[in-house]
């Protein structure tokens, strides 16, 4: 694909509960807004030139309603003339909304564009829009029952085998790269801080959501998350959700609930963004671009299993670049969960010493619809710093889907 990265900015995620958390008083249109007016003050390039602001979000709704992406160009202070959408893949969505930007520029409708992502949990959590996985469609669950996350997440580790003390291993893992990637400033390039819009007063300048202060005791000390969640009777006839598993499953025998806060992905409120660029524009300004985006793919899985996408999007996008998994340097598989990661990378026999090498949402937190974008910008920073070649980012989604994107430095 000839579509390039000129830059990839983010703001810092905070840990969101409702109505909490440092950026929580931010309306979410300022925050991506903030996010935005970043990457001509980076780049130098003159946003009268964008053809269009594609952004990724989850919850559409109330205040990330109303085309959240058309609100903060304005809200930016960018012109009029430049027009903007949301799009909703789940938590692929910050990397749909790449893929959208790169293939705009690459089929040569578009020069210039506009990716990003934002959610702010604290104000909309998980399922804030009510449509649950399936909208409520009684007659689809009576085919497909999409349980919830967590439990697909305890399913796929059942049927992997995995056990608690692996997935346990894997928090640590996260909460430890991460803390050494804030301790050596390995974030800071595409970080930026958040400001209050009137008084300028810092509300959040690194993510505040790693706990450098886990250990492996304490990991093994938390209770399973989602015990309770297997045991609801939400079935059409009365089932448990873990009953429903394992109607889809059966040789998993029993759902063994493994994850805790500890191993799956944090609450969190945050944007990103990414301008992208066509050849020919970047010839035109004479730019020097951070990556060629190689390939982008999108896939749908099983939806019961729900998060054991990312393996195929992956295989997808390095058939389209004529890649093997190992070409790949580093690999930004998103923390949906610890089985999420581990499933993935034995699926594509990778070394998971070049997986998610600075953390990920486990320990950094995932809002939900940023954290495609997000990962761009910390795989370029990653690349760079290592003087590497080629990632490749991932991320499944609710609905039993994922998507994938592979960029060449460069
Ligand atoms: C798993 C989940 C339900 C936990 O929610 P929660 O209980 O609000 O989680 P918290 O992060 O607040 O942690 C709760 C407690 O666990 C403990 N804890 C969490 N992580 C810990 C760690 N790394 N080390 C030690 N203790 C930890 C703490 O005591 C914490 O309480 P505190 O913040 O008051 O200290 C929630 O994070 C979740 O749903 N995650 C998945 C999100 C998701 O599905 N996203 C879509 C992906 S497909």
């Amino acid at each position: 694909m000839d579509a390039y990265i000129l830059d990839a900015v983010r703001t810092p995620r905070a840990r969101a509960k409702p109505g909490k958390g440092a950026l929580s008083g931010l309306h979410p249109q300022e925050l991506l807004a903030q996010t935005l007016k970043q990457l001509p003050l980076r780049t130098g390039v003159d946003v009268a030139d964008v053809d269009d602001v594609v952004v990724g979000v989850v919850s559409q709704i109330e205040a990330q309603g109303a085309n959240i992406a058309r609100n903060a160009v304005l809200a930016a202070g960018w012109p009029i003339s430049i027009p903007g959408f949301s799009l909703n893949r789940f938590c692929g969505s910050g990397l749909q909304a790449l893929s959208l930007a790169a293939m705009g520029v690459a089929s040569g409708a578009q020069q210039l564009v506009v990716a990003g992502g934002v959610e702010q949990m604290s104000r909309y959590g998980l399922n804030a829009d009510g449509g649950g996985t399936d909208g409520g469609n009684v007659d689809l669950r009576r085919r497909f029952f999409q349980v919830p996350q967590g439990i697909s997440a305890d399913l796929i580790a059942t049927l992997e085998g995995f056990t608690r003390q692996e997935l346990d291993a894997f928090g640590l893992r996260s909460q430890q790269l991460a803390v050494r990637a804030q301790a050596e400033g390995r974030f800071q390039r595409g970080l930026f801080p958040v400001k209050h819009p009137q008084t300028g007063e810092v509300l959040l300048a690194v993510d505040d959501h790693p706990r450098a202060d886990t250990t492996a005791e304490k990991l093994a000390a938390l209770a399973p998350a989602f015990t309770q969640l297997g045991a609801r009777a939400e079935g059409p006839d009365g089932e448990t959700l873990d009953a429903l598993a394992l109607r889809a499953y059966p040789r998993a025998g029993a759902v063994r609930h493994l994850h805790t806060a500890g191993t799956a992905s944090g609450i969190a409120d945050g944007a990103g963004a990414i301008l992208v660029a066509s050849k020919d524009y970047v010839r035109a300004h004479g730019l020097k671009p951070r990556a060629r985006v190689r390939a982008v793919s999108a896939v749908g899985s099983d939806p019961v299993l729900m998060l054991t996408g990312p393996a195929l999007a992956a295989r997808k996008a390095l058939d389209s670049a004529g890649l093997k998994a190992r070409d790949i340097d580093l690999w930004e598989i998103n923390e949906a969960f610890a089985a999420v990661v581990l499933q993935t990378a034995r699926a594509l026999e990778i070394d998971l010493d070049q997986v998610n090498v600075n953390g990920g949402a486990i320990a950094l937190g995932h809002p939900l619809g940023a954290t495609g974008s997000i990962l761009v910008g910390t795989a370029l920073d990653e690349l760079e710093r290592r003087g590497q070649s080629l990632a490749l980012v991932t991320l499944c989604t609710s609905g039993g889907q994922a998507v994938a994107a592979i960029l060449e430095r460069g």
